[in-house]
């Protein structure tokens, strides 16, 4: 921006940190968000008419969506020794944003995707396009719970995917999902869920859509389902979150 403008840019930026933003804000994100978790007869119910509505509102690009989160969740997954040729379950994977590149990189068949949201899956067809459909076979699902029991039972991931969903999710479902996730993995299995971890000066949930947990407290909510959990000490998938290793117990 030209010296000439600085005064616009001076108000624009006063503007955007203004009540008028935080107000406009509020009428545009909170305010159908507490609505739809409200009305909703469950959590789950009001995460996808949330997720539809935003959908439909701003197009399936989840927000806080970049392409350097969309490398770092290929990366972190290539470090942690996944092939070509393994299965992978993606949970809460959206419009695919991620899951393009593990649906490029693995062979047919391999690539397991669920999501609450019917239109998000769709999009993420479309984003797929017909020849890769075709070519890679993925296998895309709309769930209405964490059962995992859209999988023929026999059913095994070598990787699952969790990646920016425990986010969103209270504790109850989060014990949910873990409580089942086991029948769908091998002795070999590794789900590695993110999360937003807990500071000690906030309160631990701030809004129905975000959740923040104490790594010890989802520890232990694993070891209660049966399986073995640890926190990896790396900055994945970006310095505001977190990410569990969780196998089954031996
Ligand atoms: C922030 S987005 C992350 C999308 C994707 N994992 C990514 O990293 O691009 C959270 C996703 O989780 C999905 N989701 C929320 N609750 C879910 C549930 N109980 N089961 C499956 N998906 C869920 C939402 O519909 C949304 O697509």
């Amino acid at each position: 921006m030209t010296k000439s403008n600085e005064p616009v840019k001076k108000a624009i930026s006063t503007l955007s940190n203004s009540p008028f933003e935080s107000a406009v804000g509020y009428l545009k994100n909170d305010v159908p968000m507490w609505i739809t978790y409200l009305w909703a007869d469950s959590y789950i119910e009001g995460s996808r008419w949330y997720q539809e509505f935003r959908c439909h509102r701003d197009g399936p690009i989840p927000a806080g969506s970049s392409s350097d989160l969309k490398t770092a969740q290929f990366e972190f997954f290539k470090d942690q020794g996944l092939s070509q040729t393994d299965a992978m379950l993606d949970i809460g994977c959206g419009c695919l944003f991620a899951g393009e590149s593990f649906i490029d990189y693995l062979n047919p068949e391999n690539y397991y995707g669920m999501d609450i949201s019917p239109s998000l899956i769709k999009a993420g067809k479309q984003r797929l396009g017909e020849s890769t459909m075709r070519e890679k076979k993925p296998s895309l699902f709309v769930n209405a719970d964490l059962k995992f029991d859209e999988f023929y039972a026999d059913k095994k991931f070598d990787y699952i995917n969790c990646q920016s969903v425990w986010t969103h999710m209270p504790r109850e479902l989060i014990q949910e999902c873990l409580d089942n996730i086991g029948s769908v993995m091998h002795d070999e299995s590794v789900f590695y869920p993110t999360f937003t971890e807990q500071p000690i000066d906030r309160p631990i949930e701030t809004q129905p859509y975000n959740y923040a947990y104490y790594p010890e407290e989802l520890i232990r909510m694993a070891e209660d389902a049966g399986l073995s959990a640890t926190q990896l000490d790396v900055e994945y998938p970006n310095e505001w979150a977190s990410v569990l290793e969780i196998t089954l117990s031996e």
